[in-house]
C-alpha cells in the first residue's frame, strides 16, 4: 500500500457527556481505536452517572479523564494539553447543557474548559428529545458555534429513549465515523484538487420496465471516491446505479444512462484536476425505448441497437481545448489480451493513464471486492499489482495521478 489511511497515528479527544446515548459513544471510540486513532476520554460527571470511565479505558487503552482529575496532583494543566495534543476534539453524545455552556463560554467541567482551550477542530454530535434540539435556547446556541466553524452533525430523526419519535437521536455511530474521517482528510495532500469520480453500470431503457445493464457493481469507483477524499480531494461522483454507501463528502450525481453519464460529466470537468471513468458505460442503446411495458404475447421483440455516446472521445476533445481534466484515467475491463487491450484503448482515447483488469478471474472484476490490476501510463511505465482490495487498488491509482499532478 502506498499511503495510510487518514485515520492512523491520529489524536481524538472524545468528549461524554450526560445522555443515554453515552452506551454509543463506547462502540465509536472502539472502531476509531480499531483503526488506529489514539481515542482519549473525557466524561463529564453526569456522563459518569450513565457509564464508567473503565469501559473507554478498556476499548481505547488510552486514559479516559473525569472531574476529579482537572484538581488532581499531576502537576500539570490537564485541560490545555489534552486541548493542544488532539487532531479532533469530538463530543458524542453532546448535551444540550454542554451546547449551551460551550456556546457562551462557560467552563466548568474538565470537557467545556478543554473545548474552550482546544486549537483543533470541533465536532459536536447532539442527542437530546425532540422537544430539548428545537428548543430556541438550543437552535440558537448551536448556530453561534456553526457560525465559529464547529461542525454539527446531526441529530437525526427516530426513537428517543422516552420512546417518542421525534429529531434529537444521535447520528448512527457508522456515519458519524465517516464524517470523523472526512474532517481528518481536511488539508491532504490532494486538497484544493477537483477529482470526478464515474461508477457503477449505466442502464439503456428498453421500456419502462427493463433495461439494458452490465454486472458492474460500482465497488472500484466508490473506492476511488473514498481514496481521492481520504487525502482531502473535493470529489464529484457521477454514479450510475450501486447499491452502495456515498462516501461522506462526496458531491453525488444520480445517472441512468450513458447520455446522462455524459452530460454529467461534461458539465463537471471544467478546472477539474482528474476525471477517473471507472463505471462501465453501455457501448449501445436501443434506438427507441417503447413507451409502454413490451407484452410477452405480442411476441418476441426486435430491438434494434445504436451506439451511446462515446464519453472519453468528448472528454478528449474539451481536454485538447481547455487543457481539462488535467489528467484523464480509464478503465478497461478484457477478457483477453489484456495489456495489448488496454494500451490501444489508452491510445485511442488520449488517456493519461488506463486501468486494465481481468474480468475472467473471480477474485477481480465486477461485484469482488478485491482486484487484480495492472496500470498502464501513456509514459510507457507498466505496473502489475497483486491481488488487492479495491480500497488498495483505488489508492495506488490516487497515488499516480498526484505524482502526475505534481509535474
Ligand atoms: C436518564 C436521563 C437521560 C438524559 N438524556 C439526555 C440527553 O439525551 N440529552 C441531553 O441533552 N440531556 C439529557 N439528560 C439531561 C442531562 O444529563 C443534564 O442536562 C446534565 O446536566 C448534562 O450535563 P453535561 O452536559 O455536563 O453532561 C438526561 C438526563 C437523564 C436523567
Amino acid at each position: 500500500m502506498t499511503t495510510t489511511s487518514p485515520f492512523s497515528g491520529k489524536n481524538i479527544l472524545l468528549g461524554v457527556t450526560g445522555s443515554i446515548a453515552c452506551y454509543k459513544a463506547a462502540d465509536l471510540a472502539s472502531k476509531l481505536t480499531q483503526a488506529g486513532v489514539k481515542v482519549q476520554t473525557i466524561l463529564t460527571p453526569s456522563a459518569e452517572k450513565f457509564i464508567s470511565p473503565l469501559t473507554f479505558q478498556s476499548v481505547t487503552g488510552q486514559r479516559a479523564f473525569v472531574d476529579k482529575d482537572l484538581w488532581g496532583n499531576e502537576g500539570h494543566i490537564q485541560h490545555i494539553g489534552l486541548g493542544l495534543g488532539a487532531d479532533l476534539l469530538l463530543i458524542a453524545p453532546c448535551s444540550a447543557n454542554t451546547i449551551a455552556k460551550i456556546a457562551h463560554g462557560i467552563a466548568d467541567t474538565l470537557l467545556t474548559l478543554t473545548a474552550l482551550a482546544a486549537r483543533c477542530p470541533i465536532m459536536i454530535a447532539p442527542a437530546m428529545d425532540g422537544g430539548m434540539f428545537s428548543n430556541p435556547a438550543t437552535q440558537e446556541n448551536l448556530d453561534i458555534l456553526r457560525k465559529r466553524g464547529f461542525i454539527i452533525m446531526g441529530p437525526i430523526e427516530g426513537r428517543m429513549a422516552s420512546g417518542m419519535i421525534g429529531l434529537g437521536r444521535m447520528m448512527e455511530v457508522t456515519d458519524l465515523y465517516n464524517h470523523i474521517r472526512l474532517a481528518l482528510s481536511q488539508n491532504g495532500p490532494l486538497s484544493n484538487r477537483h477529482f470526478i469520480i464515474t461508477a457503477g453500470g449505466t442502464q439503456e431503457p428498453l421500456d419502462p420496465v427493463r433495461v439494458l445493464s452490465n454486472r458492474s457493481s460500482g465497488k472500484q469507483g466508490y473506492a476511488l471516491a473514498q481514496a481521492a477524499l481520504d487525502q482531502g480531494a473535493r470529489v464529484t461522483l457521477i454514479s450510475a446505479p450501486a447499491n452502495l454507501p456515498i462516501p461522506a463528502g462526496a458531491v453525488i450525481f444520480n445517472v441512468n444512462t450513458a447520455k446522462e453519464m455524459l452530460q454529467a460529466v461534461l458539465s463537471a470537468i471544467p478546472g477539474s484536476d482528474a476525471l477517473i471513468m471507472a463505471a462501465a458505460v453501455a457501448d449501445f442503446q436501443p434506438i427507441r425505448s417503447a413507451r409502454q411495458k413490451i407484452k410477452k404475447d405480442q411476441g418476441l421483440p426486435e430491438i434494434k441497437f445504436e451506439y451511446t455516446p462515446d464519453i472519453l472521445e468528448k472528454v478528449a476533445d474539451f481536454k485538447a481545448k481547455t487543457g481539462f481534466p488535467r489528467v484523464v484515467v480509464g478503465f478497461a475491463a478484457e477478457s483477453q489480451d489484456l495489456v495489448k487491450n488496454a494500451q490501444q484503448k489508452m491510445i485511442n482515447k488520449h488517456l493519461d493513464i488506463i486501468v486494465a483488469n481481468d474480468i475472467t478471474s473471480p477474485l477481480s472484476g465486477f461485484t469482488a471486492d478485491t482486484n487484480q490490476v495492472t496500470i498502464i501510463e501513456s509514459t510507457g511505465v507498466l505496473e502489475e499489482l497483486p491481488l488487492l482490495s479495491k480500497y488498495e487498488v483505488a489508492q495506488t491509482i490516487i497515488e499516480k495521478i498526484k505524482q502526475r499532478l505534481s509535474q
